[in-house]
């Protein structure tokens, strides 16, 4: 289903640029995928959840302050897993580098295109009502690139001052990137001081390769989509201390739209879900 070599993924999508220069030049090498023999004596302890079930263990499991890594080839559905899980959570920002990400736009949630929150949603919050907010504008000319990094730059800066957000950081590799948003570190400066502050960061990128390591190690759960990536596969077991094997052997056999959650507990097993389509 995926290609074993050739080039990395591309964003669909428009480009954050006006010049069309959204597509950083990664490296990937995948030595292929190990056979069915070679997995045969690696059984993953998995156990497949309705998505509601899902919800409610998560609703009481994941604490303000936990983080959550989500990773997975473009369009295998790692914005439809993460707006089915924030839906728990009564403070949402999530950031949309990409300027119009069809999923985060079908979601409902408010877009702002500039900061400080405008003051119906400051009443809002400060009346203990949810706020679910999308951050992001269009970035065609360079003075809208300029704003929208600007932009970036102090919602993330939002974040840490005040506490209490649940903070997605959609393609966080387009985020990181320095020739591009170049904010890998105050995001990763904010995964380690947002859980005094109980933000939860949810993080979502294409390859761990691509992002600070500080996304996998802090995270409290990873989400992985279906992919034939093996350095990915290797990469994560390693970074939420699982066999690789037993990952891989449960990767291969995963649906499409199926996500393995993996907690970081090493003892709880992985659980096979499938979040709902966002319309
Ligand atoms: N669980 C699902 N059930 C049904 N359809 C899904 C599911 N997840 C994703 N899709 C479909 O795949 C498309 C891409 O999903 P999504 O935007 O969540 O992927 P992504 O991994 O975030 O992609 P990108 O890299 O483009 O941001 C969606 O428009 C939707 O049609
Ligand atoms: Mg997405």
């Amino acid at each position: 289903m995926y290609p074993q070599t050739g080039p990395p993924p591309t964003y669909p999508g428009r480009s954050p640029y006006p010049d069309g220069h959204a597509q950083p030049q990664y490296q990937t090498y995948d030595p292929g995928y190990p056979s069915e023999e070679e997995l045969e004596p690696y059984r993953p302890s998995i156990v497949g959840v309705p998505w509601s079930v899902f919800l409610a263990w998560l609703q009481q499991a994941w604490a303000p302050g936990q983080h959550l890594a989500i990773i997975g080839p473009t369009g295998e559905g790692k914005t439809t897993f993460v707006v089915g899980i924030l839906g728990l959570r009564q403070w949402v920002i999530a950031l949309d580098p990409k300027g119009e990400d069809e999923t985060l736009a079908a979601s409902g949630y408010i877009r702002i295109t500039s900061l400080p929150l405008p003051g119906n949603l400051r009443n809002r919050i400060a009346a203990g009502e949810p706020a679910r907010i999308v951050v992001g504008g269009p970035s065609r000319t360079d003075a809208e690139k300029a704003a929208l990094q600007r932009l970036m730059r102090d919602a993330i800066q939002m974040v840490r001052e005040q506490g209490g957000w649940t903070l997605y950081v959609d393609e966080f590799q387009i985020l990181a990137d320095v020739r591009m948003f170049g904010l890998g570190k105050p995001i990763e400066e904010l995964l380690i001081s947002a859980r005094r502050n109980r933000s939860s960061v949810i993080t979502s990128f294409q390859a761990p390769a691509w992002v600070p390591r500080a996304s996998t190690r802090q995270a409290w759960g990873t989400l992985i989509l279906p992919t034939r990536d093996i350095n990915m596969i290797k990469s994560v077991a390693e970074s939420m201390g699982r066999s690789w094997q037993e990952l891989a052997s449960a990767i291969k056999q995963l649906p499409q739209f199926h996500g393995l959650f993996i907690p970081k507990s090493i003892h709880a097993p992985m659980l096979l879900v499938n979040p709902p389509q966002v319309d």
